[in-house]
């Protein structure tokens, strides 16, 4: 247990790093929350019009989930797995920002990958199928996630991963009620490339 909750707590803290409003800050762009849908991940940063700043972000939001198991792995499976869920935590609960924070999925995809790399990878493509056709970030993570468990199963037929991918999509579906709300009324606003200040 000691270890474990080092894990969970070396995680977070690495989680917590809210890259998403430091790169846009640092660029001079103000506040993201103030920005689009408020969110402090890539889609959101992308919608500054700065696509190199939103690639940042994701690299980083991705990096920390990857970094914090891939560390966790020097102590074993279970310590590499808390680390990441920790990580995930860190992302949607800040400490520095009023434990108000991201959605976690490019933290979560990071994670995954880091811990089953097929998994991750297929989550990722279908990421990218959904948001291809549809055009919603927001619809292609829910989507993804919820089939991740499904792909835990299949490509490694791993129970302890299938329930880790069940915790963190349903982590991230619970993130995303306000977006889930705007995808029904058809009010979602779709993956864009020029700046938005609404
Ligand atoms: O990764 C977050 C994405 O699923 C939704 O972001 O800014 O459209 O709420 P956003």
């Amino acid at each position: 247990w000691p270890y474990l909750l080092t894990a969970l707590a070396c995680g977070y803290l690495l989680g917590s790093l809210p890259f998403g409003l430091l790169v846009t800050r640092l660029a001079g762009l103000g506040d993201i929350r103030k920005i689009g849908s408020g969110n402090i991940g890539a889609t959101n940063v992308l919608r500054t019009g700065r696509k190199d700043l939103a690639a940042l972000t994701l690299i980083f939001d991705l990096g920390k989930g990857a970094a914090a198991v891939l560390i966790g792995l020097h102590w074993g499976p279970d310590i590499s797995l808390t680390a990441g869920f920790g990580a995930v935590l860190g992302h949607l609960f800040p400490v520095w920002l009023m434990f108000r924070g991201g959605k976690g999925v490019a933290t979560t995809l990071g994670t995954l990958l880091a811990v089953a790399w097929p998994v991750g990878l297929a989550t990722c493509a279908t990421w990218l199928v959904v948001a291809g056709v549809f055009r919603y970030s927001s619809l292609a993570s829910l989507l993804s996630l919820a089939v991740s468990p499904l792909f835990a199963w299949w490509l490694i037929g791993d129970v302890q991963l299938v329930e880790f991918c069940g915790l963190l999509a349903v982590l991230i579906w619970l993130r995303h009620l306000s977006n889930i709300k705007r995808l029904l009324k058809g009010e979602e606003s779709r993956i864009s490339f020029s700046r938005k200040t609404s």
